[in-house]
C-alpha cells in the first residue's frame, strides 16, 4: 500500500499567504439576498454544516450580548463584521456591510478595506437605490465587481432587459458567465458560457445542504430542454457577437462585471460565484502611500484603520480599531507605529472580530482584518507600521445627505455634549459641522438616518448629554471655497458650514436649486465631490 503524500502546508510568508487571500464585500439593496448568500458561502466552504447558522448566531448574539442596546432592541446589526473562511485552499475574508435597512458611512468605509465586491441584484427588481449608492463608492475606489442576479427560482424580469438596465443606470458593462435557461420562475438551469454546457437547476428542499450539480452536454440539453435551451444558446451567440464576454482587464478596472445567475435560497449558482471569487477576484496587491511610493505585500508590516467601534464590550468600555493588513506579517504582541503621531502601539490584545464574538488572533496577512482593542488614540485612516515608515492616503469622507442641528436638553450639559460630539466626529459616527461665522449650534451630517439615532443614543449613554436633534431642510451639498461661500451667504435656501478640518460645505434645500445656481454662476466653486 502506498500512502499519498499530503500537500505541503502553505508557506507562512506574506507573499505566499496574500496570494491565497481574497478580501471582498457584498453590496446589495436590503432583501436582495445578501444574508442568504453569505450563509450559503459558509455552507459551501464547510465553515458551517447546515445553512441557517448565520441567523442562528445572530439570535444567540442578541440574547447574549448587549454591547449596544439599540442593536438588541431593534434586532439589527449596526456594526460590520468580518467573516473568514476557507475555500479551495484559499482564505476568503468577507467584509459584511451593515445589514439594516438604513445604512451609514460605515457601510461605505468597509469598502475601503475590500479588494472586490459582489453586487447582488433581485431578478424582479434590478438596480435599486442602495445598490446604486454602494456601487458608486466601489467605482470611486476602482473595485472590480462580480454581479449575482438572485432569486431566479421565482418570477422576475427579462434577463436581457436587466443587462440593459445595469449598463444604462450605472455604466457597468455586464459580461454574463452563466446565462439562464428558462425564465425566472420556470428556471431550468444555466448555460455555462465557458463550457457550453447546461448546469441543471435542481431544487433542494429549504437549501440547507449543498445542491447536487448536474452538468449536461449541449446535445442532450437541446433534446431535453428544447425551445428554452435554443433561446438561451441564441442569446449567448448574440452576447458573443456584441463582445459581452468576460475580459480580465476591464473587470480589473471596474468597467465590466462578470455576471452569474442563480438562487441563493436554493443554493443554485453559489458554487459558480465562490469559484469566481477565487479565480477572478484579485488577491491583495501592492499599495501606493501618500508620496506615491508603492509598498509590495511582501514588505514589512503595514495596515490601515478603516473602522472604529466604541464600547463593543460593556464590561470593558473599550474601543476597537479594525485594521486591514496591507503588507507583511502581523504578529500579535508586535509594537507598531501610528503614522499620524509617531506613537508606538502595543498589539497585545489583537482579536479577530466575528460579530461581537472575539477570539485572539496570533498572526494575520495582507487582506486580513485585525481588531485592536484599547485603541484609544487610533483614528480612521491611520496607518500602522513596523519597520519602514509608511502612511497610506486617508479614507475618503462621504458627502452627507441628511443634516440635523443638535443641542443639549439641559443647559448644564454643554461640556458633555461638546466632548461627545468631538468623539463621535473622530470615530466617524457622524460628521460634525459648524457655521464658522454665524449661529454656532452644531449640525450633524450623515448619509443614513440611523447615524442620528446612534449618535443621540451614545451622547446620552456614554457622555451624559440628552440631546434634541432638529432635522433641517437641506438635502444637497457641495464643497466650496471662501470666495464662493461669501457670495452664497446672501442667497436664500443655502447655508455654509465647516468641517473640523476646515473644509467648507455649502448646503442647499434641493439639487434643483444647486443646478440653477450652477448654471447662473458657472464661475462659482461648487464641487460635487466633497472628499
Ligand atoms: P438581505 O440580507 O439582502 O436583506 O436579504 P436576505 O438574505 O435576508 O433575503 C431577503 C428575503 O429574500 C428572505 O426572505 C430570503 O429568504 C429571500 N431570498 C433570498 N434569496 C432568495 C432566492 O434565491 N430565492 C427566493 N425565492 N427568495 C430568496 P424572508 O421571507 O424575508 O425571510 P426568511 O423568512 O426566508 O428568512
Amino acid at each position: 500500500m502506498t500512502l499519498a503524500t499530503p500537500a505541503p502546508p502553505p508557506a507562512r510568508d506574506a507573499v505566499s499567504q496574500s496570494a491565497r487571500r481574497r478580501t471582498f464585500a457584498i453590496i446589495s439593496h436590503p432583501d436582495a439576498g445578501k444574508t442568504t448568500l453569505t450563509e450559503k458561502f459558509l455552507l459551501y466552504s464547510g465553515a458551517v454544516a447546515e445553512a441557517g447558522a448565520v441567523k442562528a448566531r445572530a439570535g444567540r448574539r442578541r440574547a447574549r450580548s448587549d454591547w449596544m442596546e439599540m442593536e438588541r432592541e431593534r434586532g439589527i446589526s449596526i456594526t460590520s463584521t468580518v467573516l473568514q473562511f476557507r475555500y479551495r485552499g484559499h482564505v476568503l475574508n468577507l467584509l459584511d456591510t451593515p445589514g439594516h435597512r438604513d445604512f451609514s458611512e460605515d457601510t461605505y468605509r468597509v469598502l475601503a478595506a475590500a479588494d472586490a465586491a459582489i453586487m447582488v441584484l433581485d431578478v424582479a427588481k434590478g438596480i435599486e437605490e442602495q445598490t446604486r449608492k454602494l456601487f458608486e463608492v466601489c467605482r470611486s475606489r476602482g473595485l472590480p465587481i462580480l454581479t449575482f442576479v438572485n432569486k431566479y427560482d421565482r418570477p422576475g424580469r427579462d434577463p436581457l432587459e436587466l443587462l440593459d438596465e445595469i449598463e444604462e443606470q450605472i455604466s457597468l458593462r455586464p459580461t454574463p458567465v452563466t446565462w439562464p435557461v428558462g425564465i425566472p420562475g420556470d428556471f431550468r438551469g444555466v448555460l455555462d458560457r465557458r463550457t457550453g454546457e447546461l448546469v441543471r437547476y435542481v431544487r433542494t428542499v429549504g437549501g440547507s445542504t449543498a445542491a447536487p450539480e448536474e452538468v449536461v452536454e449541449p446535445g442532450r440539453a437541446a433534446r431535453e430542454e428544447g425551445g428554452e435551451w435554443e433561446r438561451a444558446a441564441e442569446t449567448c451567440a448574440l452576447l458573443d457577437e456584441v463582445g459581452a464576454t468576460f475580459d480580465e482587464a476591464s473587470f480589473a478596472a471596474g468597467e465590466a462585471s462578470p455576471l452569474f445567475v442563480g438562487s441563493a435560497l436554493t443554493n443554485f449558482g453559489v458554487r459558480h460565484l465562490l469559484d469566481a471569487v477565487v479565480d477572478l477576484a484579485p488577491a491583495p496587491g501592492p499599495r501606493a502611500d501618500l508620496d506615491g511610493v508603492v509598498h509590495p505585500v511582501g514588505s514589512s508590516f503595514s495596515g490601515q484603520v478603516f473602522k472604529i467601534q466604541a464600547n463593543m464590550d460593556p464590561a470593558h468600555r473599550d474601543r476597537v480599531a479594525f485594521v486591514r493588513v496591507c503588507s507583511g506579517r502581523f504578529e500579535r504582541g508586535m509594537v507598531v507605529t501610528q503614522s499620524s503621531t509617531g506613537k508606538l502601539f502595543a498589539t497585545k490584545y489583537a482579536t479577530s472580530v466575528l460579530a461581537s464574538e472575539r477570539s485572539t488572533i496570533d498572526e494575520a496577512f495582507p487582506g486580513d482584518v485585525v481588531g485592536l482593542v484599547n485603541a484609544g488614540d487610533l483614528r480612521i485612516g491611520d496607518t500602522l507600521y513596523d519597520g519602514d515608515p509608511v502612511a497610506y492616503p486617508p479614507i475618503a469622507t462621504f458627502a452627507p445627505e441628511l443634516f440635523a442641528s443638535v443641542r443639549a436638553l439641559s443647559t448644564d450639559r454643554h461640556k458633555q455634549l461638546r466632548r461627545g460630539l468631538d468623539a463621535l466626529d473622530e470615530e466617524g459616527v457622524v460628521q460634525l459641522l459648524v457655521d464658522p461665522v454665524g449661529d454656532r449650534t452644531p449640525v450633524l451630517g450623515v448619509v443614513g438616518q440611523m447615524q442620528f439615532e446612534v449618535a443621540a443614543h451614545r451622547l446620552e449613554h456614554e457622555f451624559g448629554a440628552v440631546v434634541e436633534l432638529s432635522p433641517t431642510a437641506y438635502r444637497a451639498v457641495r464643497k466650496t471655497d471662501e470666495a464662493t461661500a461669501g457670495l452664497l451667504r446672501g442667497e436664500p435656501g443655502s447655508r455654509i458650514l465647516a468641517r473640523r478640518d476646515g473644509t467648507l460645505l455649502a448646503l442647499f434645500e434641493s439639487e434643483h436649486w444647486v443646478a440653477r445656481l450652477e448654471s447662473d454662476h458657472p464661475e462659482w466653486c461648487l464641487e460635487r465631490s466633497v472628499v
